[in-house]
């Protein structure tokens, strides 16, 4: 794939984000390049590696560049996680800052955060949503050039929050050297990938294992069933424990008012990063019969972290309304 070409900044309101990267070079689009994150080389997605050695420092790596690889502290005998953020995000914001703590705390994983900030800036979301496709694509080709040096696969986890969940799935779908052993995606972008092909969003097909966390169904997030198993944490839905309006509303900051149900599902995982067997959750049909016990003799699991790779289905499950949000 040629990378450093431009491509075209899509900055319309009418369509979805349907076009492919290859076909991107005949989309160039007389825009104002100050104002919209088109891409402009490899560069504009990066790979910040944490690791217990390196806990608060991050060390860069990029794509053929063994000098870098090689002076990091990664290492190919623990797991690898790589966390996609989100829109409006960057690595050192919200869902990042919460992950990559949550895991640095563990002490046991390569941490590596994928810094597509640009891309993914604000107001332009169509342009965002269709840049998922292109980060997912040099992510992939990371992916494959660390596999070369040493990663292992079967030990290899994507997570995305938002946005970042359909990254992450692309990343997925276009790596060569094999397939991941696990895509987590957290309240997976609902906007305009309702209709996008398969190969765009997350499913089944992307990972070994897919497991998804729904906290804002129908609005910021999917509502659908779209992994092996999905979680629906208080039946999945806006408002979340605790991000009732009335709540939220007093000196809080208007981001947090409309995103708090969305950002719960980064912070169920976090917190099951740290706390594995927490948050039990019940196979069930749905979250009435669940409400109404009729799920209390069913098959449970735990959300997060040890989730059960070998199941599959649909889980309900209670949480605090405030942190820690696990009810044990
Ligand atoms: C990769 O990881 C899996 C799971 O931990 C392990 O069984 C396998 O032996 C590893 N492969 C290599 C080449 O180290
Ligand atoms: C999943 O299945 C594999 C093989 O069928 C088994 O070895 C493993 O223990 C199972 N894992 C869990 C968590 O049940």
């Amino acid at each position: 794939m040629q990378i450093n070409l431009p491509l075209a900044c899509f900055l319309s309101i009418i369509r979805p984000p349907s076009i492919e990267i290859e076909s991107a070079i005949f989309q160039l689009a007389p825009v104002d390049k100050m104002k919209c994150p088109f891409v402009r080389d490899k560069n504009d997605v990066g790979f910040r590696l944490y690791t217990r050695h390196n806990p608060t420092v991050y060390q860069n790596l990029a794509i053929d560049d063994d000098e870098a690889l090689f002076a990091s502290h990664i290492n190919f005998h623990d797991p690898t996680v790589i966390v996609f953020h989100a829109f409006l995000e960057e690595p050192n914001f919200g869902s990042g800052i919460m992950l990559r703590e949550a895991y640095v705390l563990r002490g046991d994983t390569n941490v590596i955060m994928v810094d597509a900030g640009r891309l993914e800036a604000g107001p332009w979301y169509f342009t965002a949503a269709d840049n998922t496709w292109y980060i997912g694509r040099m992510a992939a080709m990371f992916i494959d050039y660390l596999v070369a040096r040493g990663l292992n696969l079967s030990r290899t986890h994507l997570i995305g929050h938002s946005l970042g969940a359909h990254s992450a799935a692309v990343a997925g779908a276009t790596i060569t050297s094999g397939r991941v052993s696990r895509i987590t995606g957290l309240d997976p972008a609902l906007p305009l990938f309702n209709k996008v092909s398969l190969l765009q969003q997350l499913d089944p097909s992307d990972a070994e294992f897919v497991d998804v966390i729904h906290t804002d169904a129908g609005i910021f997030g999917m509502k659908r069933p779209v992994g092996h198993v999905d979680f629906y944490p208080n039946g999945g839905q806006s408002p979340q424990p605790g991000c009732e309006l009335e709540v939220v509303i007093p000196q809080q900051l208007l981001l947090n008012k409309i995103f708090c149900s969305h950002w719960r599902s980064y912070q169920f995982y976090s917190e099951s990063v740290l706390r594995p067997a927490s948050f039990t959750a019940s196979e069930c049909r749905t979250w009435r019969d669940y409400k109404h016990g009729r799920c209390a003799a069913a098959r449970t699991q735990y959300m997060g972290y040890a989730a059960d790779r070998n199941s599959t289905g649909i889980y309900y499950l209670m949480t605090h309304d405030k942190s820690p949000y696990s009810i044990e």
